[in-house]
């Protein structure tokens, strides 16, 4: 190859990444149909109301293929209401993955409950199935599983060890919407999916979350929990709205259980409902040039595409965030910080090492006296002590040293995607100047 001989940039030679991206980075893709729905929502002074929200939730879900959808402010709420809807509880456990973003797993402390982490699968970033098993026990009500970077996790091995223990499963999909596992989208899998729908997300709203369910009981706890405005109790902004059938929690109408105000701002559901619109034509067109990217670098030693293969079914959504692989070893064991230095002198800025940092060690998980109870909250519900230290995890404690960014391409433009394929292809093939042996 005539561009590997070339020299690194971080020696003085010239870039590989050298064109005008344009607008191929750019997003979310905001134009004047969001523009416009939103000015009708804020003109319309509703944006404390449920109407267009209900829409947006009756597309989504209609979308994604789930029977319920309910609206919130984020997803680290969505997440949250999951949680308390599947029966968790204090003295109770969840299990989830380590390597994530802190709220598929800190909000179980706010019901009492304590976190059993797991290590990931160095292939598919997500929680591992092998590292789930010997972590149940009677007190955990969950497993939270989070697609990473819009990668789809296991969802056989896990739903059958969960339905062997009776634990339910929680699919966290924040980085995967419209990812497809085995062809079913991740989301409608697991007992109840939910997920951040932030600006920067694959799917955005401008902020907010979703939650998405085919189950009736789990679907109407959310409501008690957290609407209290569709409990059945007449309220300030919307008419009496019936959506709880369970005459349990019906006794409570009026007042959520979980004292949250669960309601997303309309302005943002009048923007959901426009994105989603173009969503899935958005999403092929980035599944197209991430693939081509991916292609592109095929057999380049030291790096492996972050995706499932062609033939399984699976894909990768609106490839949030993508990472990709790194292997030392067939780079003359070069630091993946080396190597990413080496691509940002390149052209590619933004490329840096990791994901996201584990949460098993963090003091949060290990001290934090959410309850003011004189001791950690987990374990001062009386359940047995989950917590790990450091050197428990050594999948995700790794991810420094074997996981990178890639850029995340929205626009399938050949030329600019082969120039940053180039970069890689060039800084890998000149591993030995940097310092591999
Ligand atoms: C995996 C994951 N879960 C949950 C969340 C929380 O979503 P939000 O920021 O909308 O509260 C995020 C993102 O922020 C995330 O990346």
């Amino acid at each position: 190859m005539a561009v590997s001989s070339e020299q690194l940039a971080i020696f003085g030679g010239p870039k590989a990444i050298t064109r005008d991206p344009e607008d191929i980075f750019a997003w979310p893709l905001i134009t004047a149909e969001d523009e416009q729905a939103v000015l009708e929502v804020l003109r319309s002074g509703r944006m404390s109301g449920n109407d267009v929200s209900k829409l947006f939730e009756r597309e989504f879900a209609d979308w994604i293929g789930s029977k319920y959808a309910l609206t919130y402010p984020n997803g680290t709420e969505s997440l949250r209401a999951a949680m308390w809807a599947v029966g968790t509880g204090a003295g109770d456990e969840i299990i989830c993955p380590s390597m994530t973003y802190w709220a598929s797993a800190a909000p179980a402390l706010t019901l009492g409950a304590a976190v059993n982490f797991a290590d990931i699968d160095p292939e598919t970033l997500c929680i591992d199935p092998a590292d789930i098993e010997h972590r149940i026990g009677p007190r955990t009500r969950a497993i939270v599983v989070v697609h990473y970077a819009g990668h789809p996790a296991d969802m056989d091995r896990i739903m059958s060890l969960a339905r062997a223990h009776g634990v339910a499963v929680i699919e966290d999909v924040s980085h995967a919407h419209g990812s497809l596992c085995h062809g079913r989208k991740c989301g409608t899998i697991g007992d109840v999916a939910a997920m951040s729908l932030m600006s920067g997300k694959s799917f955005p709203a401008g902020e907010g979350g979703i939650l998405v369910t085919d189950n009736r009981e789990i679907y109407e706890r959310c409501i008690a929990y957290g609407f209290y405005e569709r409990t059945g109790a007449p309220s300030i902004y919307n008419p009496v709205d019936l959506a709880i059938t369970d005459e349990t929690l019906r006794r409570f109408a009026g007042v959520p259980l979980g004292g949250y105000k669960h309601r997303l701002n309309q302005l943002a559901s009048a923007m959901g409902r426009v994105q989603l619109r173009h969503y899935p034509r958005r999403i092929s067109e980035i599944q197209a040039a991430m693939n081509r990217f991916w292609d592109l670098l095929e057999g380049t030693p030291g790096i492996r595409a972050h995706r499932p293969t062609r033939q399984s079914g699976s894909t990768m959504g609106g490839w949030y965030h993508p990472r990709g692989l790194y292997r030392a070893e067939e780079l003359g064991g070069l630091l993946l910080e080396r190597f990413t230095e080496a691509l940002r002198a390149e052209g590619f800025q933004q490329c840096q090492p990791g994901a996201n940092l584990p949460l098993h060690a963090h003091p949060v998980f290990h001290e934090a006296d959410v309850f003011n109870m004189g001791a950690p909250t987990v374990i001062s519900f009386g359940q047995r002590d989950v917590r790990q230290g450091q050197g428990s995890l050594p999948v995700s404690e790794g991810i420094l040293e074997t996981a990178f960014d890639v850029p995340w391409f929205k626009k399938d433009k050949s030329d600019v995607i082969e120039e940053y394929a180039a970069a890689f292809r060039k800084v890998a093939a000149n591993a030995r100047e940097l310092g591999a042996t």
